[in-house]
């Protein structure tokens, strides 16, 4: 089975905390979340996202607090699914629920090398434009994976060398929008990344966001029918999506921000062509 329309995978946040630390973010956050906050704003950001698309649960797990990143399960292309293989041991025990998550409905799980960290749409963004995929590396999924990515599913991919731990994966700092158009922090990508930027995305269609809005994740958005879901964003970020034709929307994620995530992180769409 394949989705016809868009359909996006989210993971309710019943045993979600802060219990170890994989990233700078949840340092000094051990247990320092609250649980109705995060509820409510799970359940505002799930709210805004059904309005455009239709929500699809994975079960919560007891003692896999980083589950409700759904963003991670894997990568999608059609009705093939490509199984997240995490870096850290902490995050390893997801792996099998997302195995069985894809294959009870109905996609087709690739084979990928047992050795070869690859942390699925967290690391690996599809081009809203050109028929290209971007991938992340250096902190979180191997450098091998941009072209193990181009044999498995034969969609050219555009290598990116993250060198900034903050923005750990992928989506923290780049976000590809409707139209080819791209919202990235172009710090937080080595200088031949920031380059093949540049010569792939046109400049008006590009908004280098500043360091003050790339750490209130700003790219971490969710894009869906012109409209952006993001944590939150300056009044200036703010003008410079809506000139190019996108609504932002501010949906706070301050509990999930204590864990390295916001709202793409929480998010995976199930239909990708
Ligand atoms: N605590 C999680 C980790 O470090 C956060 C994951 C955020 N997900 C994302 N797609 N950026 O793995």
């Amino acid at each position: 089975m394949t989705f016809s329309s868009q359909t996006i995978l989210m993971c309710p946040p019943d045993h979600f905390e802060v219990a170890y630390v994989i990233n700078p973010w949840m340092e000094g956050h051990f247990a320092r979340t609250s649980d109705a906050l995060a509820h409510a704003q799970w359940d505002a950001l799930r709210n805004a996202i059904a309005q455009h698309a239709t929500v699809v649960l994975e079960p919560p797990q007891r003692a896999l607090p980083d589950i409700v990143f759904t963003a991670n399960a894997g990568l999608v292309l059609g009705n093939k699914a490509i199984v997240s293989r995490f870096r850290s041991i902490e995050r390893r025990g997801e792996e099998p629920h997302h195995r069985a998550w894809f294959t009870e409905n109905g996609f087709e799980v690739l084979d990928w090398p047992e050795d070869v960290p690859f942390e699925g749409a967290g690391d690996a963004l599809f081009d809203r434009g050109d028929d290209i995929l971007w991938v992340g590396h250096g902190f979180r999924s191997s450098a091998a994976v941009p072209e193990l990515l181009e044999k498995v599913l034969g969609r050219k991919t555009a290598p990116l060398d993250l060198v900034d731990p903050r923005f750990y994966h992928l989506d923290t700092c780049f976000c590809p929008l409707a139209g080819g158009a791209l919202m990235y922090y172009p710090a937080a990508f080595d200088a031949k990344s920031q380059s093949l930027i540049e010569v792939l995305v046109q400049p008006d269609k590009r908004i280098a966001v500043d360091e003050a809005d790339a750490l209130k994740f700003c790219c971490n958005a969710v894009d869906l029918e012109g409209f952006v879901y993001m944590n939150d964003a300056s009044e200036r970020l703010q003008g410079q999506l809506r000139r190019l034709g996108f609504t932002p929307v501010l949906i706070p994620l301050s509990e999930f921000m204590k864990a390295g995530g916001a709202a793409k992180c929480l998010t995976l769409k199930l239909v990708e062509g």
